[in-house]
């Protein structure tokens, strides 16, 4: 098939790149050539979504079969693509997120959750927010149509090429070995799906011709905290690493050592009723339509040697922050003083 992936170089859109050029199809990639480089063997196109000239530039005598828009952020976006790529594509498949239901992450979600009632004809320019991404499903769906539109609503993306920095921050922190301040219970799960699996599911989906809204996440109850946290320190940990439980009311509470949840502690959200339903995400569908994650042990892995071996160039963003690193992970100084005080 010719596959057109709007992104394509960076994490998800390179996952989708590498396997479709692995089962043979012909891939072209879009994307401003900033964030990270193409894969050989695509055809890279480089350009701004946002700018009308270049898009006018990608489309000048192509036709695909499908898209797979991985970098629509804005509804204005989404439209602009749609609108263009309608008569030149039979199928798009929009990379939406969990963030598109008005109930996420408060309570649990299925196909049939309501999304956000944020509309397809948003200006351009809005300022992030949780939204957008429902008025980029509706921007799609309202050119292509429900019969030739797959929604994939994302949950948190990890493996190797992350640009986050979430995983690499705790395989990163079992690197330095030592007590590592773990928070919540170990018990509680969590839902975090492998860009590899996400994109085997998503090319298996396009190229039957699927259409429809696919939840696209591990199934809850998949792993746990304290799962996770074991597997990042067999990844990566010395010998000495020790866990140190500490309960969400001791790292909520008051005070300077405070600790923020999800940034601070990536991927950390207590047990609070604004988040009861972060990771209870409903993946049937997608596990019917044939959704297969591989153990996080394999994650890690991959991750933890993918951070070693990346050269200098591939570790620094264009403004020459570290890439794939939280910026605001918790100070080892904050750290320490609550272990401390844990003790
Ligand atoms: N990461 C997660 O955990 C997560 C969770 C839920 C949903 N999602 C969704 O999944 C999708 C993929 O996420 P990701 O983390 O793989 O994204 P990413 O690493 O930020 O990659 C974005 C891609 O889009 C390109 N791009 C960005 N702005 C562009 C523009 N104005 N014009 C042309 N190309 C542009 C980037 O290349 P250049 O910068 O070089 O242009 C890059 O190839 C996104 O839609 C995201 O919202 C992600």
């Amino acid at each position: 098939m010719k596959i057109l992936l709007l992104g394509g170089s960076s994490f998800l859109g390179r996952a989708y790149a590498s396997q479709a050029l692995t089962r043979g199809h012909q891939v072209t990639t879009f994307n401003r050539g900033r964030t990270a480089a193409d894969l050989p063997g695509v055809e890279a196109v480089h350009g701004d979504r946002d700018a009308a000239e270049d898009l006018a530039r990608l489309v000048e005598g192509r036709r695909w079969d499908a898209v797979v828009d991985t970098s629509a952020q804005q509804p204005a976006q989404a439209a602009a693509t749609a609108r263009l790529l309608r008569d030149r594509a039979d199928h798009y498949t929009l990379i939406s997120s969990v963030h598109a239901f008005a109930d996420w992450p408060a309570r649990a979600v299925d196909e049939t959750s309501p999304l956000h009632p944020c509309p397809a004809d948003t200006p351009p320019g809005q300022e992030f927010s949780a939204a957008l991404k429902a008025g980029c499903e509706r921007a799609v769906l309202e050119y292509f149509g429900a019969d030739r539109a797959l929604i994939l609503n994302s949950g948190l993306l990890i493996g190797p090429y992350e640009r986050g920095g979430r995983l690499p921050w705790w395989l990163e922190r079992m690197a330095r070995g030592g007590r590592v301040l773990a928070p919540g219970e170990p018990g509680r799960p969590m839902q975090l799906i492998d860009v590899r699996d996400f994109a085997t599911f998503g090319l298996d989906l396009l190229t039957a011709g699927t259409t429809g809204r696919f939840l696209t996440t591990a199934p809850p109850g998949r792993i746990t905290y304290g799962e996770f946290l074991a597997g990042c320190a067999e990844a990566a940990g010395g010998a000495d690493v020790e866990l140190v439980w500490a309960a969400d009311k001791r790292l909520l509470a008051e005070g300077p050592d405070s600790v923020q949840p999800w940034s601070e502690l990536p991927l950390w959200t207590p047990d609070v009723p604004e988040s009861a339903g972060t990771w209870q995400v409903d993946t049937g569908r997608a596990e019917q339509a044939g959704l297969r994650c591989r153990p996080f042990a394999e994650t890690a892995r991959d991750t933890w040697e993918w951070l070693r071996r990346r050269g200098p160039a591939e570790d620094t963003e264009p403004d020459g922050r570290k890439r794939g690193r939280i910026v605001h992970g918790i100070e080892p100084a904050k750290e320490r003083r609550l272990l401390d005080a844990l003790a």
